[in-house]
């Protein structure tokens, strides 16, 4: 393990406001950026927007803006969007700034003394999409395949730098450090790339053609091409070349970026640097595309979806999570809100939210507040330890290896553990039977949610703190490292808040059809939601029922299959397969939900439910006091 970490991500154009391709590559920088800090390392986190080319000064033509006004206003939408996503950058640097523009001048001057740029005159394909000259094999049918234009012939005289002269070393330096561009696949991109000629770089632009850039210093009738401008930022971010920021971070340095931009990084930037006599960086991790309805998403097909409102929707933690739980770092994903609701009821109301409430509320009712230590320990409780310690390292090492789906895999497996652990031993029924063990179970139930409430901090750290505080650990977030909670018992004995944390409401979904368009439009509902009048409670049609019939649906761990008469026959699931024997069942009376739309479960439509309470204990399908005729209607 290194003690620091920089990670960069890339620095984004100002000709579109940000969307959730931006916020996801930042949301990933800082749960990187997070764990390292809880793994123990000093961290430095940059990001920034790229403010020079034809692009920018197009977007502010179009918008009546000068380029300085633009950028300024743009820039800004990112600066501020990010505190809302609650992303923790150290700085964010502009392309427009001094600051960075003396870096880029020195390091052309330095490349330049070292004869790696040359004068010259070129024609060949421009993309002003790519912002670079593009080969002729890279083009698909004609066209740049990432914009979808035919690109521009331009033939100039500029300045070039000799790219070429690295691909030797490149080869060798990406085949000695295999984890030098990941995952696998971008390695292998990049590589394959490099088994033809490299060409050289074309670095300027003549000012008669665009102004908007920085000189070069040694002819200010040109300014530099965009690509050389805008990687010098990572260096410049950390004041190259005496800043101690530089001397700290540069040789731990890793950028993060989606695959769109793979060459200039995998292949520019490494000669660059090289040139320039500059250590190459660490990891370029590499991650895939957001897609939406199966296509690019993209200003100008109007999908753009917007970080901040999906945020507003379902709550940052929740969004955070399921950017980072969805996406197989690395490969394409499909953004679906119905996937996110899916998550956020399942994963997070379900699974964490319904371990911590349970547990906290239980530990609370029997040991009001404070939970002195373990009471004897069985097989199953050492167990569960094993494996809570087990988890931390298989953690770290995903996190490392930057697998952040199965990082959060394996946390859940554990949280779906504990919540089976409740069931399995019963603590309501220990309170009677076995006190010395209850102590036990409950301890063992918290000590493990310490755990997983640092593990997911850097995911979800608003709700990891709130379970903290819950815990009644007194350094939360920033302050509780893996190595603290790494000592079973740290933080004994446990004194807990006295009411248990609501960590994700659930979230409802109507799906409806819009035409041929298969967009789903979501409304949702938080659970805890205000009054409802008397005409809404009245449209809900319940009814009495005889289970004529119940038997468990194979294959599920909760459902239970019933025929219910209510006058009429109905099937109906009902997930109560943990606290009722089918069997028992057979004959008594339940309350049935009669107007509910069917819905299809493991193959089964279910056509109604079954009213039930929930504590702590369990369960309680509600039944009626003395047989009642069925159908008979419930008011
Ligand atoms: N300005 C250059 C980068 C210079 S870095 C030295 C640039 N800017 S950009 O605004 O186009 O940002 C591209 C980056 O935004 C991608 O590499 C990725 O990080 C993020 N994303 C933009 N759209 C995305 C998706 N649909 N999906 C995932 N991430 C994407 O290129």
């Amino acid at each position: 393990m290194k003690d620091r970490f920089y990670i960069t991500t890339p620095i984004y154009y100002v000709n579109a406001a940000p969307h959730i391709g931006h916020a996801y590559t930042t949301i990933v920088a800082d749960v990187m950026a997070r764990f390292h800090h809880i793994n123990g390392e000093e961290t430095y986190f940059l990001t920034g927007t790229d403010e020079h080319g034809d692009k920018i000064v197009e977007a502010a033509e179009k918008a009546g803006e000068t380029p300085q006004a633009y950028t300024d206003r743009i820039s800004q939408l990112f600066r501020e969007l990010w505190p809302k996503l609650n992303i923790g950058n150290n700085d964010f640097i502009r392309t427009t700034e001094p600051r960075h523009k003396k870096v880029v001048q020195e390091i052309l001057q330095k490349i330049k003394d070292k004869d790696d740029i040359y004068f010259s005159e070129y024609e060949g394909r421009y993309c002003f999409g790519c912002e670079r000259f593009i080969t002729e094999r890279e083009l698909v049918e004609g066209k740049c395949p990432d914009h979808q234009v035919e690109p521009t012939i331009i033939k100039e005289s500029n300045y070039f730098f000799r790219m070429s002269k690295y691909q030797d070393w490149l080869i060798e330096h990406i085949q000695k450090n295999p984890d030098f561009i990941r995952p696998e696949r971008y390695k292998n991109e990049v590589l394959s790339f490099l088994k033809e000629p490299l060409e050289d770089l074309c670095i300027s632009r003549p000012k008669t053609r665009l102004t908007w850039g920085i000189d070069l210093p040694f002819n200010n009738q040109y300014v530099t091409y965009v690509w050389f401008d805008a990687l010098i930022n990572y260096l410049s971010g950390l004041g190259y070349p005496d800043g101690e920021l530089y001397k700290k971070f540069w040789p731990v340095a890793q950028h993060l970026i989606a695959k769109d931009i793979l060459k200039p990084h995998g292949i520019y930037w490494p000669c660059m640097l090289k040139s320039a006599g500059i250590e190459p960086f660490q990891h370029l991790n590499v991650h895939g595309y957001w897609k939406f309805n199966e296509g690019k998403m993209s200003k100008s097909l109007g999908n753009v979806v917007k970080p901040l409102d999906m945020a507003d929707l379902y709550g940052l933690d929740a969004f955070r999570y399921f950017l980072l739980r969805e996406m197989v770092f690395g490969l394409d994903a499909e953004f679906s809100e119905s996937a996110l609701v899916g998550r956020i009821n399942a994963d997070l109301a379900n699974d964490i939210g319904n371990l911590a409430s349970r547990s906290l509320s239980m530990a609370n009712k029997f040991f009001k507040g404070e939970i002195a230590g373990p009471g004897p320990m069985r097989e199953l409780d050492q167990g569960l330890k094993r494996d809570a310690l087990e988890l931390i390292n298989q953690y770290v090492t995903f996190m490392e290896k930057i697998s952040f789906h199965k990082a959060l895999i394996a946390v859940w497996e554990l949280i779906n553990k504990l919540n089976k652990y409740i069931d399995t031993t019963a603590p309501w029924v220990l309170a009677k039977s076995d006190p010395e063990y209850l102590k036990t179970v409950i301890y063992v139930l918290l000590e493990i949610q310490k755990i997983i409430s640092v593990l997911v901090w850097p995911f979800m750290p608003a709700a990891a703190e709130k379970l903290q505080a819950s815990l009644g650990l007194e350094r939360i977030g920033r302050d509780l490292k893996i190595q603290d909670i790494a000592q079973w018992g740290r933080f004994s004995p446990i004194k807990i808040m006295t009411h248990a944390p609501h960590l994700f409401p659930r979230v409802e979904q109507k799906l409806t059809e819009t035409g041929d368009a298969k967009k789903d439009k979501i409304s949702i509902e938080a659970e805890e939601k205000s009054k409802i009048t008397y005409q809404e409670f009245a449209k809900l049609d319940l009814r009495v029922g005889t289970v004529k019939e119940a038997e468990a649906v194979p294959k599920s761990k909760k459902l239970i299959k019933l025929k219910v008469d209510i006058g009429e026959e109905r099937t109906v699931l009902a997930g109560i397969l943990n606290h009722y024997n089918p069997q028992d069942l057979i004959g008594r009376q339940v309350i049935l939900v009669a107007n509910l739309e069917p819905a299809t479960l493991m193959g089964i439509e279910s056509q109604g439910m079954v009213l039930a309470a929930e504590d702590e204990t369990g369960i309680h399908a509600l039944m009626p006091d003395k047989p009642t005729k069925p159908g008979s209607k419930v008011k």
